[in-house]
């Protein structure tokens, strides 16, 4: 309703001059430091609403505010501007790690505030208020609201959030489906914004102009995701995930929502280079964390992928002492800092995806000494990686989380990677009458069922690698032993999805999923079609491809996922992944378009060498590389994985041609990349 009546206003204003309703809105505005964006906030109808504006190009138009309650009228109808305030902030902070060590946080804010002023109704309405706090960035804006506590009203339940994105509607999107059985788990489909239906975020957009834009969340804690929902062309509502009863959000007050972020660039990779999310979070609460640790890692996994061994018992288990024990080996000899063993603990017989009750966390498969491992992979200067799959069911998880993660403590273990592997709306919980519920992955529960995973994990000096995760918002910055998460189609559906990742997954991913944070994609498959090049399940990708995902999917800690026999195959080949670091002191985006390809340069972190990935989708292509960003006066020999002579994602992944020149910052090179390849570059500081 109010949208009708704000549109009819407006269309009395443009057509009739005849602006009473519309002059008594008010209007106030922010601009980002540089003065390219702006947000106008204003009452018009009396209903919140804001409007971004790039220039004079309008990004979003004006979009409605307000939130629905259950037990209170809705704040959205009869709701004006009571006051504003601005202020502004200009600071540097630091990542224990990450893509770059310094970030810049350069914001201005305005903080408006909504007070009931409709009619008179039999609820006393006299302390209805709420706040939005904007925050406009150089790259983008951010937005929550905040509730204070409402005269006696001490909580609330939210049923519905009605923030709206007004997008025009020929915008070309990437976007992958919401609330579906496999969270965010799908193929990317790219199509103007008008076709989508319910869509994931971060969700990616070009409009008309060429400006891109991207719309997710930052610093999601006790509250429910949100997906986006298309109502009329071009105008996405969010759409709050629901807790198993439909309500969305139960809040003590005051409140305040995750932020609502809106990234935009004038061109695709402004957005991947942008730290709008990050900045958006509230600094580092955990105090010292060199603890956690970036690195590279192995593991009992592809094989199992490829059901060359299962993680059930039986003949074929993958996590046996001798197999760990070879990994082991393997990752001492090359370098790697851990060895993740999946498998190994009681509850993988049988149908694991349904049995999550019967996991335990701390009761080792016979053939598995974990004791002994333990002192092994100490001997050898590695770490066990630890795995606890949930299959979803968080209430048997969560009555054995503590001794679980006492029990890795204990062995040393510093890292565990975790699994919510249960379809959407089926995580099992037992509330505290005993009754199953079933939830989503990303309603408010889970939110903090995640959390708290991961501040049990840090008391006890222990990294998080959540799969199956909610979606990242950049909680990072504030729990740093978050380390990384999935919560996109990695590396295993090339092993056994139907149909695989596409040849441009990884550069859809790179300007999506990407822009939330870091990825557990577990690139590196060097026999990328183990059953034969045109079978349904292989990488599509070329061998020079997989080595450059390592610098273009950035996550600080990062599998070399392949099988080590296949790498013993190819030494020269795998020196790039013993070589390249996982810890950036900085991260450029140099060039690229969504889907298409992408180059990247990163700053190795505590040291001189230049690292450079470029990959494309299925065209090949020729890439001028300006070597711009080494460091003035000195010499680099650029040690270069490119595709080798007719390389071919489809018909001839495998050749990867190695080479080695010397370049300065003046030099530009030409990558080659095949169809579906890619070039991985080590600059080395002589
Ligand atoms: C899904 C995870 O993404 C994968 O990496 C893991 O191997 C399986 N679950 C089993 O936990
Ligand atoms: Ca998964």
């Amino acid at each position: 309703m109010s949208q009708f009546r704000s549109s009819f206003a407006a269309f009395l204003c443009l057509s009739f001059a005849f602006c009473s309703f519309q002059s008594l809105a008010k209007t106030v505005s922010a601009t980002s430091p540089d003065g390219s964006l702006k947000v106008e906030v204003n009452d018009q109808g009396n209903s919140a609403h804001y409007r971004v504006m790039k220039g004079n190009e309008e990004v979003v138009a004006n979009s409605q505010l307000g939130l629905v309650f259950a037990k209170l009228p809705e704040f959205v109808d009869g709701f004006k501007i009571k006051t504003h305030k601005t202020s502004n902030a200009n600071s540097v902070w630091q990542q224990p790690w990450g893509e770059r060590k310094q970030v810049v946080d350069h914001h201005n804010e305005l903080l408006v505030t909504f007070s009931f002023q409709g009619e008179k109704s039999a609820v006393n309405r006299s302390k209805h208020e709420f706040s939005v706090r904007f925050r406009v960035f150089n790259d983008g804006i951010g937005f929550r609201y905040e509730l204070p506590k409402l005269g006696d009203v001490d909580q609330v339940t939210i049923v519905d959030e009605q923030t709206e994105f007004r997008l025009n509607p020929e915008s070309t999107s990437w976007w992958i489906p919401a609330r579906g059985w496999n969270r965010y788990e799908f193929i990317y489909k790219k199509t103007p914004i008008k076709e989508l239906d319910r869509v994931e975020t971060p969700f990616t957009a070009r409009l008309p102009s060429g400006t891109h834009i991207s719309i997710h969340e930052a610093a999601l804690v006790d509250y429910a995701a949100f997906s986006l929902d298309q109502r009329r062309d071009g105008v996405l509502k969010t759409d709050l995930y629901p807790w198993y009863d439909g309500t969305k959000v139960h809040a003590k007050l005051p409140m305040k929502s995750s932020w609502r972020t809106i990234q935009i660039g004038n061109k695709a990779v402004d957005l991947v280079n942008s730290s709008l999310i990050l900045n958006l979070n509230e600094p580092n609460q955990l105090g010292d964390v060199s603890w956690v640790k970036p690195g590279k890692y192995i593991g009992i996994w592809w094989a199992m992928h490829l059901a060359e061994k299962t993680w059930g018992s039986g003949e074929k288990h993958g996590a046996t002492t001798d197999e760990t024990k070879r990994y082991i080996d393997f990752a001492a000899r090359y370098g790697f800092d851990g060895v993740l063993v999946e498998g190994w603990n009681i509850g993988w017989d049988g149908d694991w995806f349904f049995n999550g009750d019967l996991f335990s966390f701390t009761q080792n498969y016979p053939d598995f000494d974990i004791k002994e491992l333990a002192k092994y992979a100490k001997s050898k200067g590695v770490k066990l990686i630890g795995h606890h799959e949930t299959s979803g069911a968080v209430t048997n998880y969560r009555n054995q989380m503590q001794d679980a993660l006492d029990l890795y403590q204990k062995l040393g273990v510093e890292q565990i990677k975790t699994g919510y592997v249960a379809d959407g709306g089926r995580i099992k919980r037992v509330d505290d009458k005993g009754i199953v519920r079933h939830e989503w992955h990303h309603g408010q529960f889970m939110v903090n069922e995640y959390l708290y995973n991961i501040k049990e994990a840090a008391k006890r000096k222990i990294s998080i690698n959540t799969h199956e995760p909610i979606k990242d918002t950049g909680l990072r910055r504030t729990y740093p032993n978050w380390i990384s998460r999935e919560g996109a189609r990695g590396q295993e559906f090339n092993a056994w999805g139907s149909p695989p990742n596409p040849p441009e997954h990884t550069v859809v991913l790179t300007y999506t999923r990407m822009l939330s944070g870091p990825m557990d994609f577990t690139p590196g498959i060097f026999d990328v079609a183990p059953k034969g090049l045109y079978e349904w399940n292989r990488v599509n990708t070329t061998v020079a491809k997989q080595l450059a995902l390592y610098v273009v999917l950035y996550s600080p800690i990062q599998m070399a996922a392949d099988l080590p026999r296949n790498y013993s195959k190819d030494l020269a080949a795998f020196q790039f992944i013993q070589d390249v670091p996982t810890d950036w002191e900085e991260s450029i985006a140099l060039d690229g378009e969504v889907g298409e390809y992408v180059v990247f340069a990163r700053k190795e972190r505590d040291g001189s060498d230049w690292y450079v990935g470029a990959i494309t989708d299925v065209q090949g292509r020729k890439i001028e590389l300006n070597t711009d960003f080494l460091d003035e006066g000195a010499t680099y020999e650029a040690q270069i994985y490119q595709d080798g002579k007719d390389a071919h994602w489809k018909h001839n992944p495998y050749p990867v041609d190695v080479k080695r020149i010397k370049v300065n910052k003046n030099d530009k090179m030409m990558l080659h990349l095949a169809a579906g390849g890619g070039t991985a570059i080590r600059f080395k500081k002589l």
